[in-house]
């Protein structure tokens, strides 16, 4: 009885440190745009997902990323140098169940307190090899506006700025000048924002870089 109440309880904090944290993500995007979560994931589970994107990146099972979709989609090594792999969420291997759900977790949070309507996700393994970088963009593409969020895992344990990689932000500035936010891949950290609105682009990185990456959708995947 005694250990079933302590179990509820702890329970019980977990759901409402988790609330803490996709408050903070809600309230981010929809006031600047965007949002940084770090321990998104604790270091452990963090971990053993970047060991996973390792070893099935070191079988083979990434391909160079492309621009575009359906008949636009074509290869762009000048504007991207990543690879990736794309992960069915609803049956993820074994270390992605926590991120997945955990990932649930904040899409029933948008879809409860601002009725975002996100009702699909789709998301891909990346490894920057170094040297990779990915020009300055916008994640939705010309024919569908399917993508609300853009959300970034990052899975690199000591990074250091001298690395690079840096994600970088392009937002508004003062007196209608523009800004820049730069923030390091380092693990554990998510950062989600507005698909539609926030330009970014990826610095080149001089180590080999590792995230998830993904995007809440409005609409259910058609294929
Ligand atoms: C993308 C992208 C950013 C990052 O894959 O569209 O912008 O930090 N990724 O990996
Ligand atoms: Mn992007």
């Amino acid at each position: 009885m005694g250990r079933a109440y302590n179990l509820m309880h702890l329970m019980e904090l977990h759901i409402q440190s988790n609330e803490t944290v996709f408050e903070a993500i809600v309230e981010g995007v929809f006031t600047r745009g965007y949002a940084v979560a770090d321990g998104f994931l604790p270091p452990p589970e963090t971990r053993q997902i970047q060991q996973a994107v390792s070893s099935h990146y070191q079988t083979g099972h990434f391909n160079a990323a492309g621009i575009g979709k359906g008949q636009y989609y074509r290869m762009n090594q000048d504007i991207r140098r990543d690879h990736i792999h794309w992960i069915d969420h609803n049956s993820p291997p074994d270390a992605f169940v926590l991120f997945f759900k955990q990932l649930q977790g904040l899409v029933q949070y948008f879809n409860r307190t601002c009725y975002l309507g996100i009702r699909d996700m789709e998301f891909h393994l990346a490894v920057y090899p170094q040297g990779g970088f990915y020009k300055r963009h916008l994640d939705v593409f010309r024919h569908t506006h399917a993508r609300k969020l853009s959300v970034i895992f990052y899975l690199n344990a000591d990074w250091e700025e001298s690395q690079g990689g840096q994600l970088r932000l392009y937002l508004p500035g003062e007196d209608g000048a523009e800004a820049t936010l730069d923030l390091a891949p380092i693990a554990g950290r998510l950062v989600c924002f507005n698909s539609h609105t926030i330009e970014h682009e990826v610095l080149a990185a001089r180590r080999e870089r590792y995230s998830i990456t993904g995007w809440l959708k409005d609409e259910p995947a058609l294929f």
